[in-house]
This record gives structure tokens, sequence and C-alpha cells, in this order.
């Protein structure tokens, strides 16, 4: 359901976020802001903060904030119109469906065409499970003898495909359902032999996959034969509402278990998920059979920061185990594994030992990732040999390069080094090293992104680190005239300009002076563009719009941009400096901070035309020439502006 405009305006009107956040963590008033505990840290001093007048909150320890709809989408999951529903039943508003443009309608009609498609297979395969001959025959005593219970079979909508050429076909067109969504999903095909639409599960037992809220996005079918030549699982494959990277089997009812017991267990598979539930071990999801991702990792964050992996002892599952270490820590979790005795999984696990059986080697078998990591180095590396030891020691600097909080970081190194009978300084060392190694890294991947630095010529070392620093100072001067923008974007200030001075909306004199200048950062030049068109249709501009909104990473950055900070003055004021805030004088303060920025850049752009003018050739020799004088121009004008302010 949609909820319109207008009661999205009366729910953020009543919304009073230090009241939202205090249902879930008690606040105390210090200066203006409310602070709190952070409920994603372990801490003893307060970082979590509320601005009671902003409507936001941020926890400096997480690096989290955002309005009340963020807050509750962070705790309890939401997705953001739930979010919306949770704040106007609080409040005591009434919401009804609401009309909406053609397109926005259409493609909302189209994912809910393709989930109801969904939740009508996933009733109708559960049905020919618990109904059918052939279901229960062969399906339903497939589980039983795998030890699955009714309720089980209920709680996961467990199902069976019969072995028919057509059977859900069939019944999906008697219904009326459209073959396109059908095909979408994965559940037929349409042959190009005979031009036939044919069911794509046959003969398996089925596992709905749900999302976070619990609707069906797709399956996993299993064979239950086992001959060779058969895929043991045939899966959905993406479609506008599966994205396996951002799917969690388990998770809609794993997720309150998940927070109580502040650990989130992660299992390989659907019946190791379905039978610890069924065991009572409810904080359990599944990656189901991919490699875990940064997505999925921060999915189970909202819930906890402790992730226990469990893979299969074998090579595969050691290779997924060590590569999701890396990414849980960089994601600031905290990662142990579990590697099963005997080649159990945890469902044979489990059957054949009992739930507390397993909650105790959950307790005690558990390794911390550095021992974990260890032991399997040292199957093939011997720490008496030196040149493996080295070895040894580089691979476990690695993981722990990946480890973005500081202290924690030091304590590994220490513990490492102890465990390694080396020096705690050599242990630093490795970690430095091994952390500029993944700076390089990701500095590269970063330059790949950009279509602005896709094409950039290999350079050398030292000119890469120049540039490299130029473009994060010139991302700094984005963000800081982002800051000016969204927080003064209505409010006028004098321009001097050719001897007058004239009245200008800074938004305005934003868009003269940006034209043509494209920020670095993709995320800073989104939100520049959006404002902007904003802004030419005329719209009025309204914060909430983007602190929720569909691009996580402008909520995040707009959060920033608004954030409760000590502003510049008090830090100096601290130190005995005095220095006018940005409202006293708001025409010095734009004024240079645009122009600064322009120098920076239209430097930069002359070096990036320098550095093509190599490959100049007859045919496009003016084209440069051209730019080359007008990039020049804009220089004199730039530092003449400059020259102006600092003289006052
Ligand atoms: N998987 C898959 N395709 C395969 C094999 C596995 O998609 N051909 C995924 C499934 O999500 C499966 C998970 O990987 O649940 C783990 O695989 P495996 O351990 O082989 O299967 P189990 O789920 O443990 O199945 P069972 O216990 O019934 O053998
Ligand atoms: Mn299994």
């Amino acid at each position: 359901m949609r909820i319109p405009e207008n009661k999205v305006d009366e729910i953020y009107n009543a919304v009073d976020i230090v009241e939202v956040v205090q249902d879930y963590l008690p606040l105390k008033k210090r200066g203006s802001n409310y602070w709190a505990l952070s409920p994603w840290g372990n801490e003893k001093t307060p970082s979590f903060a509320v601005s009671a007048a902003k409507g936001i909150y941020k926890d400096f320890s997480s690096g989290k904030g955002g309005n009340a709809i963020n807050f509750l989408m962070e705790m309890e999951g939401y997705t953001y119109p739930e979010a919306l529903k949770a704040l106007a039943k609080k409040y005591g508003i009434e919401i009804e469906e609401a009309e909406e443009s053609e397109e926005v309608k259409e493609r909302r009609d189209r994912r809910q065409s393709l989930l109801i498609v969904n939740e009508f297979a996933a009733k109708w395969f559960h049905q020919q499970l618990l109904e059918s001959d052939e279901g229960r025959k062969i399906g339903l005593s497939y589980f039983k003898e795998r030890g699955i219970l009714q309720t089980t079979v209920e709680q996961f909508q467990l199902g069976y495909a019969p072995d028919s050429w057509d059977a859900l076909t069939g019944e999906a067109q008697k219904q009326q359902y459209q073959e396109e969504f059908l095909t979408e999903l994965g559940l037929a095909t349409r042959s190009e032999k005979n031009d036939k639409l044919y069911d794509r599960f046959r003969g398996r037992v089925m596992f709905p996959i749900t999302n976070q809220v619990g609707k069906v996005v797709g399956f996993g079918g299993r064979v239950l034969t086992s001959e060779k030549q058969m895929a043991k699982y045939i899966n959905s494959p993406e479609s506008s509402i599966y994205h396996k990277s951002q799917v969690l089997y388990g998770l809609s009812h794993a997720k309150q278990h998940i927070r109580n017991e502040d650990l989130c267990i992660l299992t390989e598979g659907y019946m190791d998920t379905i039978v610890l539930h069924q065991n009572g071990i409810q904080n359990v999801v599944a990656s189901s059979g991919t490699a875990l991702t940064q997505e999925q990792i921060r999915m189970i964050r909202r819930f906890t920061k402790n992730v226990l992996m469990i893979y299969d002892g074998d090579a595969a599952g050691v290779k997924a185990a060590m590569r999701g270490i890396d990414l849980l820590l960089q994601e600031g979790m905290n990662a142990r594994v579990l590697v099963l005795p005997d080649n159990h999984d945890p469902d044979s696990y489990v059957t054949e030992h009992g739930s507390t059986a397993f909650q105790t080697i959950v307790k005690d078998g558990a390794q911390s990732f550095l021992d974990f990591k260890l032991n399997i180095l040292q199957q093939d590396l011997s720490l008496s040999d030196p040149e493996q030891h080295a070895m040894i020691i580089r691979a476990l600097a690695s993981t722990l390069g990946h480890i973005p909080d500081n202290l924690q970081r030091e304590l590994y190194v220490k513990h490492t080094a102890e465990r390694m009978d080396i020096s705690e300084s050599l242990m630093a060392g490795a970690v430095g090293e091994a952390m500029k190694e993944l700076a390089r890294m990701h500095k590269r991947e970063a330059r790949y992104q950009g279509p602005r630095t896709q094409d950039a010529p290999p350079q050398e070392a030292e000119v890469k680190e120049l540039k490299a620093f130029e473009t994060l100072e010139l991302a700094r001067q984005e963000k800081e005239l982002l800051r000016v923008l969204i927080n003064h974007h209505d409010k006028n200030f004098d321009l001097k300009e050719a001897g007058e001075i004239e009245q200008v909306q800074l938004v305005d004199f934003f868009m003269d002076e940006l034209e043509g200048l494209d920020f670095e950062n993709t995320v800073y030049e989104r939100l520049k563009q959006e404002v902007f068109e904003a802004y030419r249709e005329g719209k009025s501009f309204k914060v909430r719009h983007y602190l929720s909104h569909e691009d996580d990473a402008i909520t995040h950055l707009v959060t920033d941009l608004l954030t409760i900070e000590h502003t510049p003055s008090e830090l100096w004021k601290s130190r005995g400096v005095n220095v006018p805030p940005l409202d006293a004088n708001l025409s010095l303060a734009v004024q240079s901070a645009m122009y600064h920025y322009q120098r920076r850049k239209v430097k930069k752009l002359l070096e990036e035309l320098r550095e093509k003018m190599k490959e100049m050739t007859d045919e496009n020799e003016d084209e440069f020439f051209e730019m080359l004088l007008y990039l020049n121009n804009l220089r004199k004008e730039v530092t003449e502006k400059l020259g102006i302010i600092v003289e006052g």
C-alpha cells in the first residue's frame, strides 16, 4: 500500500524523534541534544545522539543516522513504508490508498503481481505436499524421514512440485496468472522446440525463500533421487523481486531471535536452518550455498554484530569461511567459526545429538576467526620453518587488516603476536603493510568505478598518490559545498559582481557556479543533481525526502551533512580562537568555499586535458585548444574572485 503524500506530511509533523527513540533507549538530555548508549555497540560512554530540533539521530560509534523513520528501519528491519505505517499507528493517524503516477504504479503493480504469483505457487506447492497422493507419498514422507514435523512444514510453507510437465503451469493458466510473470519468476519456461509452456520445478520438494518481511521471493527445489545427473537443487533465477545477494534464507523467522540472542548463526543450507529452528535454535539463517555478500552482512548488522559461521569442513566450506571472515570483519562485525565434528552439518548434528548438545558445541566449540584461520594454515604450513612461519604471520595480518576499529585491531595484534611468538611491533608492522595493500586495492577499485577515472592512463606510483590526494581534497570541498547547500539553500546573501552588490539566493548561485562542473564523488554528484533538478521543477525543498531516500548512500550523506557536530567555531573557541560562525557571514563563507573548490577543480581539469593532449590529432586539435582556452579563462576568473573576497 502506498501512503498518500498529505498523510506522510501529517506523520512527519506528528513525529517526535525523542519519543520514538525512547521506546527503545533511555535518553538523557545534555546540552541541546539527547544521548544514550549506542544500541549497536558495546560502550560505556554514550555516543548515540538525538537532536529534537532537527528531528534526527546520529550514532557516532557505528556511523548510522537519520530521522525517526530511519531509526525504526534500523531497529525493526522495516522497509520505508512499514516504518511510516508503524509511526502512523503510534500517533493515531489513519492512512488510506492514494493516487500515484502511472509509472510508479506500473512498476509497483508489476512487483506486486510477481509477489502474488509466487504466493500462489507457494500455496499450491504446499497444498500438493499435504493433499495430493503423489505429494504425500513422495514429498511428505521424505520430510518425515528427515525428521521434519508438521508444524515446521507449516511454518516454512514447505511444498512439493509434482513430477509432471505442466501441473503448476496448467493451474496457473486456469487461474489466469500471466505467462510473463511465471517465466520471469522461473516457475515456467516456454520451450523453443515445440513452443509449449513447461513447469521448471518437477518432482522436487520445495523451499519457498522469503524476504525479510516474509514475502515469497523465490524457491529452492530439491531432488529426491540420488541420481548424479540431476542437479540437487534448482533455484529461482534473479528477478525484479529476487536479488540473491540481498536475501538470507529464514531471516523473517529469525530476526527477532537474532536480536534477543545478540547472535546470528549462519548456516549453508535450507535444511540446516529449518531443522535448527525446529530444535528451538531460532537465531539461524542460511546463505543458501552462495558466497556471503556485503548486503547480507548489513542486513544481519541491523540485529546483531555477532556472527557465528557454521561451514562444512571440506575445502569449499573452508574457502567460504575464509572469505566470510574478512568480509564480516570489514563490516565491523565479530566473527566466529564452528566446524562440526565427523563431517556433520548442523542438520545432521542436531538430529543425532539433540539441541542441548548443539547449544553446548556452539558455546564451547566455536573458534575465534583468528584461531580458525591459524588452524587451517597450520594444516599446510609449519611454525617451525621460518619461511612458513612468516607466511602464516602475513596471512593472519591480512585478515586483521580488515578490522576498521583501531582499538579492536590493536588488541588482536597483541594477541596474535603472543601466539606467533614475535614482538608486538613486528606484528603491528605486518598488519600495517596489509592495510596499505588493502587501501591500495580499494583505491584501485574506486578509480575504476567512476566513468571519469575509468580511462585514466596508467601512472607512475608517485603521480598516482598525489592525484589520489587531490581527488580526496576535491571530494572534501565538494562535501563542504553540499553541507552549505543543504543547510542554507533558501537563504539570500550579498554577491559583489562588477562593482555592484546584488542579493542572490544561495541555490541560484550554486546552480550558476557549478554549471558544467561535475563532482568527483558519484554520491555527491547524485545528490547535487537531485537538489538542482527538484529546484528547477519548482518543488519545495524537503530535507526529509533525502533522509528517507531509496538510495541509502544519499540518506547517509545527508544525515552526515545535517548532523550534530561541534561547529568549527566551538572547536576553535575551545582553543582560544574566535571564528565567526557560518551564518554570521554567509556571503563570505559561501563564496570562499565555492571559489576555492573551483580553483582546485579547474586545475584538475587542466591537468587532465594536458594528459589527453598527448593523443591529439589533426581532427580534434581545435576542440582541445578551445577547451584549453576556456579553462584558462575560468582559472583567471576564479583567481580574481578569490582575490576580491580575500581583500574583503
Ligand atoms: N545448493 C544449491 N544448489 C546445489 C547445491 C546446494 O543451491 N546444487 C545450496 C542450497 O541452498 C543448499 C545449500 O547450498 O541448501 C547447501 O548445500 P548442501 O549442503 O549440499 O545441501 P543441504 O541443504 O544440506 O541438503 P541436504 O541436507 O538435503 O542434502
Ligand atoms: Mn544437509
